[in-house]
């Protein structure tokens, strides 16, 4: 199943530099409000967080909230999260209603948004029409068990904004997955600091010089309209089974331990990008296969017993043309921030945000862990706030984690014009700044010169 020619993307392989003003320009954040989060596609919550009708969640942006909620067993409304009399934010949090009550004055609506009860209503003579105190509306769809809200009333439908994206990755199924875990944090540094520490795997190397003990994490990447994939990469003298997927054999002599000891430390430091299941199989791989397997085939054995063990709990994988796998790489970076790195049977989400208020030197992270499980088995999961520094952070993102704001204090300095981005390596930040100037009006890469 590693047997897929290698991918090349040309795109964007000139050498880039771009002004350092969209990661600390007080005034480029809160232009962000208006020419950016007013004009894209947003990953809200997933499905599974408003299981019932009735069931709500709010999502915040800068200054704007929006409920997305349940209004029928197949259908989910979103609505600008403000009481139309005037003007309190009208829920917090998420939960169960069966309207939305404002506790100012008690004006109410129903989960279809339109207004059930002014108080006092008389008052008002016929001033109040419907269409007045309807609550406002907000663009709404699903794409792989994600909810996604846009604030534009004239926005490209969900499916055109994630082109292609959403049709490579697509064969996945990540609606079928579920939350394994979820946790948030605070940065000090601005949401794209952050987030850009997660679309490239150039930093492997240099902040988690460990793992190169157990596999190279050269990579390839490749534009994709809006959005950017990136992939391990064949070198030279490689073997071709080194390529492409996230689960994948180890180095060294012995590639059935090795694939077993890189399965195990990413599973003990990282918490996600594996499974039990694949961890499990692939510690028996000692046992069931001769020392000199050539690493395809360790992988081969590897992946279909580990198929097998998670069918017989009911648990399916989804079957995708090795060909077409390789396209998807490991990690795509969808625009403008969010971040999935996929494989089979699980999936690790980022999703970052500008704090409240603005601040450019501010950002909420959250990372989730999706997973498939045997139907009903999904365990209870809840949004944990763990500190940067928490130990329920493990090792390989405590590590990532140290880079936040040593970056933003960093880029401030008066000797640096701007980041020198890997053309090979790092195109989905080069891409991501190209795509962000489209919409604010202004940046974007420019190529070094050459001298
Ligand atoms: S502000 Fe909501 S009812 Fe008055
Ligand atoms: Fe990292």
């Amino acid at each position: 199943m590693n047997q897929a020619s290698p991918v090349v993307s040309e795109e964007l392989s000139e050498a880039v530099t771009f002004g350092v003003e969209p990661y600390f320009s007080p005034a480029y954040a809160q232009a962000e409000g208006d020419r950016l989060w007013a004009k894209v596609w947003q990953h809200a919550c997933r499905l599974e967080d408003i299981p019932g009708v009735g069931d709500f969640v709010t999502y915040d942006i800068l200054d704007d909230s929006i409920i997305i909620v349940r209004t029928a067993p197949d259908k989910i409304s979103a609505y600008h999260n403000v009481c139309m009399h005037r003007g309190r934010r009208l829920m917090e949090g998420c939960g169960r209603a069966a309207q939305f009550v404002c506790r100012f004055h008690g004006w109410r609506w129903g989960l279809d948004g339109e207004n059930a009860h002014v108080t006092e209503r008389p008052d008002w003579g016929d001033a109040l029409t419907a269409e007045r105190i309807r609550l406002r509306p907000v663009q709404v769809d699903t794409w792989g068990g994600f909810v996604w809200v846009n604030m534009d009333p004239d926005c490209a439908p969900l499916r055109e904004y994630l082109e292609p994206a959403a049709s490579l990755l697509d064969p996945f199924h990540f609606q079928n997955m579920r939350y394994r875990w979820r946790m948030w944090c605070h940065f000090d540094c601005n949401w794209k600091t952050a987030l850009e520490a997660f679309i490239e795997s150039y930093h492997v190397e240099g902040t988690h010089p460990q793992l190169m003990r157990y596999a190279d994490f050269y990579t390839w990447s490749q534009t994709q309209g809006l959005h950017s994939v990136h992939g391990f990469a064949e070198r030279e003298g490689r073997d071709v089974a080194e390529a492409n997927t996230i689960v994948r054999p180890g180095k060294g002599q012995d590639v059935r331990r090795s694939t077993y000891e890189l399965q195990k430390e990413v599973y003990e430091t990282v918490n996600a990008s594996t499974t039990e299941t694949l961890v499990k199989a692939s510690a028996r791989l000692v046992d069931e296969l001769a020392e000199d397997t050539p690493p395809g085939e360790v992988m081969s054995h590897f992946m279909e017993s580990a198929r097998r063990d998670d069918e017989a709990r009911g648990v399916i994988w989804p079957t995708i043309d090795p060909e077409h796998y390789a396209k998807t790489g490991i990690d795509w970076h969808v625009f403008p921030n969010m971040s999935i790195q996929h494989g089979y049977s699980f999936a690790l989400v980022y999703r970052v945000r500008p704090a409240p208020g603005a601040d450019p030197n501010k950002c909420v992270f959250e990372a989730s862990v999706i997973e498939l499980f045997p139907e009903g088995q999904a365990p209870k999961t809840e949004w944990v706030h763990a500190e940067p520094s928490s130990e329920a952070w493990r090792s390989v993102l405590a590590q990532d984690f140290a880079n936040m704001g040593m970056v933003q204090k960093g880029m401030k300095s008066r000797a640096f014009p701007g980041p020198l981005l890997n053309p090979k390596q790092e195109r989905p930040v080069a891409n991501f700044h190209r795509n962000l100037a489209r919409f604010m009006g202004s940046g974007g890469p420019t190529p070094l010169a050459k001298s």
